[in-house]
């Protein structure tokens, strides 16, 4: 999925009676795969993106980004309606967390299965998925799988149970990273702990989910049953807004793999990368270099 969000930054939110004011607003391309391919591809990565974009100014302010980076959209499916993947971030000034008013979407913006070119998907080394376009996600994740390449999806923060399309997708993924709840949502494990390991025998080999400033959780299966368990602590930063921290936390895991790196040195990567998003408004402008990231790390 690829938004167009529309960020405010404030102290009060406005109600029906009292107007409030914002002390920053900004317009910037979201989505969880949209903002973690455009963090992919600012750290190196070779990208492509796969979905849907209207025919209006809205349409042409969410792709900005994605030209700037140098994503490939040759793949990039139009439709001839008004942009409709639009989202208001309305976010807290004292604290840098956010909450959404997305667009009531239609069918119009899914992409189909037989949207699809089978060859394009299967010529990446990594399938990013959110989850969106589900009946596609899950058509391109088994060919990925029969071609003996490699599935991340971001199981997107949950407080409940987890989505019947999304527990299909599961078991097609090699590397699940997933925000707060995702885990205890797919397995009914109230424990953390239990609930990443739990997760493994769903599919996934690698398993993260994110805590926010409490970090990054990982555990890996061997032959021999669960291998590794690693937490990766957050960064401290000083945090202007959290939109998409998880989102180009994917993006850089994906880059960290690219590089042979093992899931503590990815996942401690990814956490600088988002730490380093987490001080501009939005999810894209506080996306940092590879030269960057790795500058960052050394200081820290
Ligand atoms: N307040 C914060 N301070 C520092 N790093 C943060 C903060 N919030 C998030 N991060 C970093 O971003 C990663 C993903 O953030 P998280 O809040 O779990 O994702 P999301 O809310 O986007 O699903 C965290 O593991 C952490 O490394
Ligand atoms: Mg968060």
């Amino acid at each position: 999925m690829a938004t167009l969000d529309v960020l405010l930054r404030l102290k009060d939110m406005p109600t029906w009676e009292h107007g409030t004011r914002i002390s920053d607003f900004s317009f910037q391309g979201g989505g969880p795969v949209g903002t973690a391919m455009v963090a992919a591809a600012k750290l190196g990565a070779r990208v492509g993106f796969i979905g849907t974009v209207g025919n209006d100014e809205a349409a042409d302010l969410k792709m900005r980004s994605f030209h700037e980076v140098g994503i490939d959209l040759s793949r990039l499916i139009h439709r001839d309606i008004p942009e409709n993947q639009v989202v208001i971030v309305y976010v807290h000034a004292e604290t840098g967390e956010r909450v959404f008013a997305g667009v009531s979407r239609t069918g119009d913006t899914q992409v189909g299965p037989d949207e699809l070119d089978r060859d394009y998907i299967t010529s990446a080394d990594y399938l990013h998925l959110d989850g969106y376009h589900n009946a596609a996600a899950l058509q391109a994740a088994q060919w990925m799988q029969a071609a003996g390449k490699t599935v991340v999806l971001d199981g997107s923060k949950t407080n409940g149970p987890v989505r019947g399309s999304m527990r299909d997708l599961v078991a097609h993924v090699d590397v699940l990273i997933s925000g707060s709840g995702f885990v205890q949502g797919l397995t009914g494990e109230p424990d953390l702990s239990c609930a990443l390991e739990a997760a493994l025998d769903y599919g996934p080999r690698i398993v993260v989910q994110t805590e926010g400033a409490d970090g990054a959780y990982t555990v890996t299966r061997g032959p021999a049953g669960v291998e590794e368990r690693v937490h990766t602590p957050a960064f401290a930063c000083n945090v202007i807004d959290t939109t998409g921290a998880g989102d180009v936390f994917h993006g850089a895991y994906i880059v960290g793999l690219l590089h042979g790196w093992d899931v503590r040195e990815t996942a401690r990567f990814a956490s600088a990368v988002s730490a380093l998003k987490c001080t501009r408004l939005g999810g894209r402008a506080g996306i940092p270099t590879f030269e960057e990231t790795m500058a960052f790390l050394q200081r820290a």
